[in-house]
This record gives C-alpha cells, structure tokens and sequence, in this order.
C-alpha cells in the first residue's frame, strides 16, 4: 500500500502554477526526499497534502483513502513552515495545549512519549523561545507526533542546522519510521544529508515531478567512475581518450567514467609512461547526480 498517491495535482496563484499536474507515490514506511530548487512548489505541495490548501485539480489519497476522509486526516503529522508554538509557554505547556486541541487520551504518557522521540525528555520545563534552532525543529516534531501519525510531513526540517543538529535530526528520522512504522515525507535542498537516510526520492522542478526513484534503483544509477592524478594531465588523458568512451577533467583529476576495472587504467597508464601518483574508484553522489539531471532538463527546455 502506498502512504500518499497524487494524480494529477494542480495549484496556481495569480495564474502561475505552483503545482503544475504533479504525481507522487510515497510507499509505506518510506523516508521519501522531496527535493526541488526554491520556489518548485514543494511546500505547496506539502500544504495540499496537508489540507492548508484546496487544490484546483488532481487527485490525493492517504492509505488508499480520499485525503479529505476524517479517518485519514488524523493519521496525518506535520511541520510546515514553524512549529506554530507559543514563544513564553514552556515546551511542556506547547504540546499540552496540542494534546487538549488533539483530544488525547493520557496527554502526559503521550508528552513523554514524543519528546523520548525527538531526544528532549530533561527539556520539557525550558520556554520554547530559549530554545535553539536545532530544539524548536525537534519541538515541531515532537508536536506533529503526538497522537502517534502514520505519516509525518516535514518541510526543510534540516535547514539551518549544524552538523550535530543535523546528526540528530537523522537519528530521530530513522527512530521514527524503524521504531513506529511511521511514513515521513521531507523536503530538503540539502542532498547530502537526505542521502544518508532517504528511502526513497521524488525530484520536483515548476511543479512537476521530473523524477520518482528508489535509493536502490538511484545507487545502480550512479556511474561508477575513477578519478586519477598524473603529472601529464593531457598526456595521459590522449592515452584514455583512445581506450575508453567517457573522460572528464575534474578539479585537477582525471575521470574515466563507466570502468569498473582500476588496474586496466594503471595498466594502460604505466604503460605508456603516465605512472598515476594517486588513483581512486568512486560513485556519483545524489548531489551530482541531482545537477547533472537538472542541467539535462534545462537543456531540453532550451532545445523546445
Ligand atoms: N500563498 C502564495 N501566494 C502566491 N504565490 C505563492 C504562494 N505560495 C507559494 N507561491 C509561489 O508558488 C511557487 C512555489 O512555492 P513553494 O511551494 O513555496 O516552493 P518551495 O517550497 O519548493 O520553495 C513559488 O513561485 C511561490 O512564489
Ligand atoms: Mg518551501
């Protein structure tokens, strides 16, 4: 079953599609990075889901339910934007007022619950406005958690964080769907980090899903390439340029893409007098891999 099923989704304001007839499936238990320049329409997106938002066309369902069914909507977490939390009220008092709006049953086992979650148990007295970035993120999540959601929607939750905030947040992410089963949908410009834990990915671009694809089928996608450094860059790169299709000059390396073999390249360079005084295998990245589709689209844009 899937977590989210979009068909067709449109929204424009002012006559300008933010969400131009996009589709999206996200499976259950997924972490699913939704990643797209500024202003490609993610958080629309996230809004339309969420019901912030009426959409002027297209289709949503949430575990193959029409997302406007009042059985579904409450399986829904969410943190767009901010955490909407009173600043002067103690973290504690934030998810309590959220537990009364929530209609909770058992509001102190479920606080303790979610701040368990989001690694802030001896924090609960502190006001939310002394709070880090880091802290209010988590706080947000915390309150989109509360009465245990299958699926949690979180939007740029990494932005702006440090690299320990960002180890954390991680952490908390990978709890949340492994622990509790839970779905989360997170949008993100930060590709690095959402390589680490992302399940799945959905590349939106002016509104429209250019891509939806598995880490597993991303991982057979990227090329295989190595990288080497020789003293006679042109030299030796006449010499590859003959044996193999596709070599690229990269920040002061040789690239010989598509070659899973390193010793036929140190062979071939010995060989001819090139001895490689440093020699890697690597793999293309989602960041890189992420340029090199959007510079393709632009290309075939230009080509229309
Ligand atoms: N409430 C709004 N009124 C007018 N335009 C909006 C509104 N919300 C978003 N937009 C426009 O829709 C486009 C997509 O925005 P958004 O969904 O926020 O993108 P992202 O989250 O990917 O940065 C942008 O061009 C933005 O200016
Ligand atoms: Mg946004």
């Amino acid at each position: 079953m899937n977590a989210i099923e979009i068909r067709n989704l449109s929204k424009s304001f002012r006559g300008m599609y933010a969400v131009d007839h996009l589709n999206m499936t996200v499976p259950v238990g997924a972490i699913y990075g939704f990643i797209g320049e500024n202003g490609s329409g993610k958080s629309t997106t996230e809004k339309l889901i969420c019901g912030h938002l009426v959409p002027d066309e297209g289709e949503i369902k949430l575990f193959g339910r029409d997302y406007t069914d009042p059985g579904v909507r409450v399986r829904v977490g969410a943190l767009i934007e901010n955490a909407g939390c009173f600043p002067g009220s103690s973290v504690y008092q934030n998810l309590r007022m959220q537990t009364i709006n929530l209609g909770l049953e058992n509001p102190d086992e479920e606080i303790r619950r979610v701040l368990e979650i989001v690694r802030m148990e001896d924090n609960a007295h502190l006001k939310f406005k002394s709070c880090s970035l880091g802290m209010k993120q988590r706080i947000g999540i915390a309150m989109a958690l509360l009465g245990d959601p299958a699926l949690l929607i979180l939007d740029e939750p990494i932005n702006g964080l440090d690299t320990d905030g960002m180890r954390i947040m991680r952490e908390i992410l990978v709890d949340i769907t492994q622990k509790y089963g839970c779905t989360v949908l997170i949008s993100s410009h930060i590709l690095g980090e959402l390589e680490k834990i992302a399940t799945h990915y959905g590349i939106i671009r002016q509104g429209k899903m250019i891509m939806e694809l598995s880490a597993a089928e991303m991982d057979s996608r990227a090329q295989v390439f190595v990288s080497l450094k020789v003293r006679d860059m042109q030299g030796a790169k006449a010499v590859l340029k003959a044996n193999f299709d596709t070599i690229k000059e990269e920040e002061g390396y040789l690239r010989v893409y598509d070659v899973d073999d390193t010793a036929a390249n140190v062979e071939l360079l010995m060989k001819n007098g090139h001895a490689p005084s440093e020699i890697k295998k690597n793999k293309i990245g989602l960041e890189e891999y992420y340029i090199e589709l959007m510079s393709q689209t632009e290309t075939e844009k230009e080509e229309k």
